[in-house]
């Protein structure tokens, strides 16, 4: 199976200057959500359709295998989808369309729609959810026998048609030969004279192959990300889907409302965050830690065991090594902080010089006093003591270190 991913869109709902599917939930692109997605289910190829007006500057890695291609006029998902054949070649098999818009769509769900998908051997396998409002999806039109015949575009449903809740997800398997020979014979549709991709279910169930779908119980899967009201819905369901794996796994989160965590971080047992904390993407944090409240931990960033972080504390590149204490007021950058290390109450490293940034070494055991600014590159030795309000820098003259 090849998967083909949808993202050449105008991003004119969102308003924004670069690809609607570039936008970030929790530190990670829409686009990358969908692309770990398919890599977890076991598909190494895949084409990803782009519109290069958008798309310039983007920083995606795109994993082995995948493929771009770029939509030219942007005329709507069917076209789309008729831009990434060139790529798949001769490819005869089945392929997993996606779009980029729908970054929590699970892998559990993915696999069920392949597996019903090969076992049914029918033309197109698609998702579909129950949504109370489903204004902006397709609706999923059935006959008497409960069979797919169609799907409707909100701009061309009638009245009754609106109130099917039942929705397109926009996410489908198709066998490759039977798709684009529908593709080939669509036509512009709707106020913008687009060719839809949803159009080929009804070109398929008119010739009378199979259609089949799969119905998650879990609409907020569903999710497509139109505009930046949705983005933000998008990021409160992945934020309690973040934490509730961290909850599950034996991380204390006091207040969930107020705690945000991005994607690519890892927790220890038994450690507690703190209300009104934020812990950025490439953050690792060992056992029985104390994190917060009003704490910032951004990327780069290793706190090992036992270690407590107190109230507007913000942290950055810097590792934390075990019984370490910084509860109150203070700024770390760039900094190596040794065992049992105690700072003071507004100690503040001064890492950055204008040019570059400098690394701030603490040895194991010392004592960094209230108000202390450690100005980079310095180190304190072992066991070290800095008074309050000392400003601590490198000694030019003996090349050791003075404090004023
Ligand atoms: C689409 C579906 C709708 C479904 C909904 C699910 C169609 C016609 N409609 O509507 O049935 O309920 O998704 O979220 O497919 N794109 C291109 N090239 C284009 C246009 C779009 O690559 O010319 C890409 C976009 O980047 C986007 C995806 O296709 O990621 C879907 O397009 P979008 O405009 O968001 O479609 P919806 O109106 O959400
Ligand atoms: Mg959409």
């Amino acid at each position: 199976m090849a998967a083909v991913i949808l993202a050449a869109g105008k991003s004119t709902r969102m308003h924004s200057s670069f690809s609607k599917v570039l936008h970030k939930i929790y530190g990670k692109s829409m686009l990358e959500y969908v692309l770990d997605d398919i890599r977890a289910i076991g598909i190494n190829r895949g084409v990803i359709v782009i519109n290069d007006q958008n798309w310039s500057g983007s920083k995606v890695k795109l994993p082995k295998g995948v493929r771009v291609v770029f939509q030219k006029k942007l005329l709507g998902t069917g076209n789309a989808l008729l831009q990434a054949r060139s790529e798949l070649g001769n490819f005869n098999g089945d392929i997993l369309v996606l779009y980029g818009d729908t970054p929590l769509i699970t892998t559990d769900t993915l696999k069920k729609l392949v597996e019903k998908h090969r076992t049914s051997r029918a033309s197109c396998t698609l998702l579909t959810a129950t949504v109370k409002k489903p204004a902006g999806y397709g609706r999923i039109v059935r006959d008497e026998k409960s069979d797919i015949v169609k799907i409707v575009e909100e701009a061309e449903a009638s009245l009754y048609q609106k109130m099917i809740e039942e929705i397109n997800a926009g996410v489908y398997c198709f066998r490759a030969r039977e798709v684009f020979r529908a593709l080939a014979s669509l036509k512009p549709r709707g106020p913008k004279k687009e060719y839809y991709l949803t159009d080929t279910v009804d070109f398929m169930a008119k010739r009378g192959l199979a259609i089949e779908a799969i119905h998650t119980e879990n609409p907020d899967e569903a999710i497509g990300v139109n505009s930046r009201l949705d983005l933000a819905r998008a990021q409160t369901l992945a934020k309690n889907r973040i934490l509730r794996k961290f909850m599950v796994e034996g991380v204390g989160i006091i207040d969930p409302s107020t705690t945000h965590i991005y994607n690519d971080v890892t927790i220890g047992q038994d450690t507690i965050i703190y209300p009104f904390t934020v812990i950025e993407s490439n953050v690792r944090i060992g056992k029985k830690c104390k994190i917060g409240p009003f704490a910032r931990i951004r990327p780069g960033t290793v706190i090992e065991d036992e270690v407590e972080i107190g109230n507007y504390v913000e942290i950055v590149r810097s590792r934390i090594s075990s019984g370490a204490v910084i509860k109150h007021r203070c700024f770390l950058g760039d900094s190596r902080v040794g065992l049992g290390v105690n700072i003071g109450a507004g100690t503040t490293t001064a890492n950055y010089d204008g040019r570059k940034t400098h690394i701030t070494k603490i040895g194991n055991g010392a004592f960094i006093g209230s108000g202390t600014i450690l100005v980079a590159p310095v180190v304190i030795r072992n066991g070290a003591v800095t008074a309050a309000g000392s400003v601590v820098s490198k000694d030019k003259k003996t090349q050791g270190h003075k404090e004023t």
